[in-house]
């Protein structure tokens, strides 16, 4: 992942993650860092893509997006911002002062709850790394990634099943391999019920997490799902799994809606395809729901089940479409810039 030689412009595609137990709450804001741990898995399908270049001293750094239809667009204003503000991060660790050019593309809907971030950031740190012609570790570049802000970004810098522990130091806030993708097929069918950007950002979810009353219960019972969820990945026991991730979902989505400023990232077809995930369980189907800040539903199955679930869901009335992802690897680079 690191390159031999110094190289001035790098291109670096990684993959959004789903959370197994979900990161809601911040302990640092300005350090990134999370209230309690998280575990996600990291996907396959769902992919960023990041080309980025060194322009000569004096330009001024650019940020675009590449369109659906292939046509590179200047990002919009918010966004470049967060963009350039982490260049600058990047270029200050490397110790090196260079403009740069950055060109972003997300195969899937951005900013609807399915970790566009995470991949988006992952993705633009390891290709200003490669472009900067520096090398790093996987940790390294994990807390480089989180650092952007994205927290869970530090999750999508490995491949698998990762956990971001809550980690009493800085540097100790990287994510960690728990196991490699190929240790255990899980298939993930993502109902879309809404594509659209959702209206409240996770780190405003993050800030008024603690104003719910049901927030100290959730940490109080964190320690033990964590427990389980690892467990269950160490001896892939989707039974096992499955539950608890799902009971940690709705919490998450509990806490949000019962904060002070109440956030509602559901709709009716979030409901929709909840109700059909029960269904299918009753139906003999192993078959665990999961949702992330907006109002997709993440559907963790088994390679022989994905067929099954991918055709009832994409039968409800209220899910637009379903994107067929699964466990996955690492960011890499790749030949194939955007510019
Ligand atoms: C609900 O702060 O990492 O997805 O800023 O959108 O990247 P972005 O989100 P972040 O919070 C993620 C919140 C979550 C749960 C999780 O992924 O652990």
């Amino acid at each position: 992942m690191t390159p031999k030689r110094r190289k001035a412009k790098a291109t670096a595609v990684a993959a959004a993650n789903i959370a197994f137990i979900k990161y809601w709450g911040m302990r640092d804001e300005e350090l990134v860092l999370p209230v309690n741990p998280s575990i996600s898995m990291t996907l396959d399908a769902c992919k960023s893509r990041c080309t980025a270049e060194l322009l000569p001293g004096g330009a001024e750094t650019e940020v675009l997006l590449r369109s659906t239809y292939g046509k590179l667009e200047p990002a919009p204003e918010r966004f470049a911002r967060g963009v350039e503000a982490h260049v600058e991060r990047l270029a200050a660790w490397a110790g090196v002062s260079s403009p740069m050019r950055i060109a972003a593309h997300n195969n899937f809907p951005t900013g609807a709850g399915l970790a566009s971030s995470a991949a988006g950031f992952t993705a633009l740190t390891v290709a200003v790394v490669g472009a900067l012609g520096k090398k790093a570790e996987p940790t390294e570049l994990s807390v480089l990634a989180r650092l952007s802000g994205s927290g869970s970004a530090a999750r999508s810098v490995f491949g698998g099943y990762v956990e971001w522990p809550a980690g009493e130091h800085e540097d100790a806030g990287h994510g960690v391999q728990l196991a490699p993708p190929e240790y255990w097929d899980l298939c993930n069918v993502v109902a879309i019920v809404d594509p659209r950007p959702k209206s409240v950002s996770s780190r405003e979810g993050h800030r008024l997490a603690p104003t719910s009353p049901y927030w100290e219960r959730r940490q109080e019972e964190l320690p033990a799902r964590l427990d389980v969820v690892r467990r269950a990945i160490a001896v892939r026991d989707l039974e096992l799994l499955g539950p608890v991730i799902e009971k940690d979902a709705v919490e998450l989505h509990l806490v949000a809606m019962s904060s002070e400023r109440p956030i509602f990232y559901w709709q009716a077809g979030t409901l929709a395809v909840l109700e059909a995930a029960r269904r299918m369980r009753d139906e003999g189907l192993q078959v665990y729901a999961t949702i992330d800040a907006g109002p997709n539903v993440h559907l963790i199955c088994r390679p022989e089940d994905e067929p099954a679930v991918a055709a009832r869901v994409r039968s409800l009335e209220h899910v637009d479409y379903v994107i067929r992802d699964r466990v996955g690897g690492p960011p890499a680079f790749d030949d194939r810039h955007l510019f």
